[in-house]
């Protein structure tokens, strides 16, 4: 396979096409130190098979606040190179990288408006739309920005040159200058037209605006020697229309400019991550590997290796790619995070074993959603003492993880499900087709009650006699919780729950109405069908999408409000399928309508034809308290014990499941 095959970048010689990209949130110790912690995170994954290892971004200058020329990517601290003690910690890294026979390279970048600097200060173009930017969406305020001198831009290529130098002598095995994601960079954002409104060198037109990343190299290039292999990373596209770099620019003048100034590799990523940050932070709701055409583009107009990215996280499509010609690397950021060991599991013909990434954002390094080992001090998963005889109540993702590590301790697992199907209600989201990667993790999850074989009874409602004829020493109640119909609801024709909605499809009408604002991705997936849509609730704006992270709020947010994407014309205005309603309280329910009224005492009569209700959910734990007494050690987990989301039920499984 070409994904297992050698390929080399100015003599680094990679023993396969995987690479990690660079991830911010890598751990780093006091004052951007790296510790024990940052050397194993990086050590798990070339244990795992990668090929080439990049860091998150690393600050060349010393860590400063906010608008400081030394503001990390975002102003955030992270790791940084700015002096040569630095060192030896990151020999430390490249020593265990290469025990595995994985290359290590370092991504250098400063923070750019996002962080208060850049080439030029507010006002970007098309401002009007400008309250859609990531973080005012997340953290409602933006950093002013201050516009960085010439002496300031010197002195950060310099800087840059020297940390590149201090990498190779820490026996790092290439560089990454990080020209990528728009407002996230200076680099990026130099080289914007979005951002850069500057008259002197560094500004005007292209060759101005190629000023920085140019000479950033050519110092680069100096310090580290002819031999020394230099990557770039750009956004082939900045997605943000007529206003930023289209891949037109990227391919007719970017890649041939910094080619000439010397770079070794392209790294190709999109988007600018205040304003388009789905090229990012990508969502579950983009298909898999949906970027790669920019990829192709650039490999196009350049002789030196391509290294692609965005939502692969399978080695069959990875595979693809490298045969279509699309790329000569493909990186897999949140894959290898989920599952460090893909690789490994692909070529030891076990990629039923490999955990899948489900998109979902929620962490992406420290956490990871699916996968508990991914924290700074999991418990460990030892050999039990003593095999016990373990049952587990409940087949959702909580109960099947719990299942599966008692397997892998040696206990003597049986699951019981009182569906026909394995999954709960997690299994029941995938079928939103927004959603449906969340699928990855019951696939996965399902597979291993079979290869530990865990004993599974499905159709199975557990009763209190059923575990005195059972008799194990250890229950596990992973029951999950149930929405509730409001009292108002209850016998009403065309009344279904979330849940149930997913599962029978077939039924839901023409129009429809949504009861509960947590269920945005639910209303635009019916909406992209082709329903007539309401998504209603009591809250206010401020709660849509609140549990959601990052770009999946962003994006969300952006779809169901008036914030949209930059537009070309005033008159582009956003289709309002579905229309959301805040503030509102239900007065009556007849059969077809549900009459309303909002907070100013408006009042509304809205037809339906199937009215979806997704509000509070009520833990199922009622054999909790019947359970105690029944076996040596009895308790609950997930959403039984509290609500909440996929990675809390990962995570309270193993807490009990590592420790019985
Ligand atoms: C939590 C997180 C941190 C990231 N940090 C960086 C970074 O420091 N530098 C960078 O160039 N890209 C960064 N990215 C983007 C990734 O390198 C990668 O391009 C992105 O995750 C898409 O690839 P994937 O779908 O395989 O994860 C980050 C992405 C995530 C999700």
């Amino acid at each position: 396979m070409k994904v297992f095959e050698p390929i080399e970048i100015k003599g680094m010689k990679l023993k396969n096409r995987i690479g990690l990209p660079p991830l911010l949130n890598m751990p780093a110790g006091e004052e951007g130190h790296i510790n024990d912690l940052t050397v194993r995170w990086f050590e798990e994954r070339a244990k795992g098979g990668t090929g080439l290892i990049m860091t998150g971004t690393i600050n060349p200058r010393p860590p400063a606040p906010s608008g400081g020329a030394g503001a990390g990517l975002l102003g955030m601290r992270g790791l940084t190179l700015h002096d040569d003690e630095y060192i030896p910690g990151f020999a430390k890294i490249a020593e265990a990288v290469h025990a595995h026979g994985a290359k290590l390279g370092i991504q250098i970048g400063l923070g750019g408006p996002m962080a208060g600097q850049g080439p030029s200060p507010p006002p970007y173009p098309d401002e009007r739309h400008a309250t859609d930017d990531l973080f005012y969406v997340i953290l409602g305020f933006r950093v002013p920005v201050r516009e960085l001198s010439i002496e300031e831009l010197e002195q950060i290529e310099d800087d840059i040159a020297a940390a590149a130098a201090r990498a190779k002598a820490a026996g790092l095995d290439c560089v990454e200058l990080h020209c990528g994601h728009g407002g996230a960079t200076l680099h990026s954002s130099f080289i914007s037209p979005y951002y850069n409104k500057r008259t002197d060198k560094y500004g005007g037109d292209w060759e101005g605006r190629l000023r920085l990343p140019v000479e950033t190299i050519q110092k680069m290039r100096k310090a580290v020697g002819k031999d020394y292999p230099i990557l770039v990373r750009i956004s082939a596209d900045h997605f943000l229309g007529k206003w930023g770099v289209t891949l037109e620019d990227t391919t007719k003048i970017i890649v041939p400019a910094l080619e000439k100034a010397g770079v070794d590799c392209f790294d190709v990523t999109q988007g600018d991550m205040i304003r388009s940050n789905e090229g990012i932070q990508i969502p579950l709701y983009y298909p898999r590997g949906c970027f790669i055409h920019l990829a192709a583009a650039v490999k196009q107009v350049t002789r030196v290796p391509v290294i692609g990215v965005g939502r692969i996280v399978d080695l069959d499509m990875a595979e693809k790619f490298l045969q279509e010609g699309k790329a000569d690397i493909i990186f897999m950021g949140r894959q290898l995070t989920s599952d460090p060991e893909t690789p490994k599991k692909y070529l030891e013909g076990r990629p039923e074993d490999i955990r899948h990434c489900i998109g979902c954002l929620a962490g992406c390094g420290r956490p990871c959603a699916i996968n508990y080992d991914i924290q700074d001090e999991p418990i460990p998963l030892t050999t039990a003492e003593k095999p016990k005889k373990v049952l587990v109540i409940g087949g959702g993702v909580g109960g099947m993880e719990a299942a599966r590590i008692a397997a892998l301790r040696g206990h003597k697992v049986t699951l019981m499900e009182k569906d026909s199907a394995l999954g709960g209600m997690v299994a029941a989201l995938a079928l939103t087709p927004l959603t449906a990667e969340f699928g990855n993790i019951v696939d996965y999850l399902a597979t291993q009650m079979r290869k530990l074989k865990v004993e599974v009874r499905v159709c199975k409602e557990v009763t209190v006699a059923d575990v005195e004829e059972l008799k194990p020493d250890v229950v596990i109640l992973a029951a999950g919780s149930s929405l509730i119909l409001p009292e108002e609801t209850r016998d009403k024709p065309g009344v279904m729950n979330h849940i149930e909605s997913l599962k029978r499809k077939r039924e839901i009408g023409h129009k429809v109405v949504i009861w509960g604002l947590v269920a945005a991705e639910l209303a635009l997936s019916l909406a992209e069908e082709g329903k007539d849509v309401i998504l209603m609730g009591r809250a206010g704006e401020d709660t849509l999408a609140r549990d959601y992270n990052m770009t999946r709020k962003w994006y969300v947010f952006r779809k169901l409000t008036d914030v949209n994407v930059p537009r070309e014309t005033p008159e582009a205005a956003r289709v309002s399928n579905p229309e959301v309603l805040y503030n509102i309280n239900v007065e009556d329910i007849t059969a077809g309508e549900i009459r309303i009224v909002d907070n100013e005492g408006a009042k509304r009569v809205l037809p339906y034809d199937t009215l979806i209700i997704s509000r509070e959910r009520a833990v199922n734990d009622s054999l909790f308290d019947a359970l105690q007494g029944k076996a040596a050690e009895v308790y609950k987990i997930g959403d039984c014990s509290q609500v909440g989301e996929i990675k809390d039920a990962v995570w309270s499984a193993n807490e009990v499941a590592r420790k019985i």
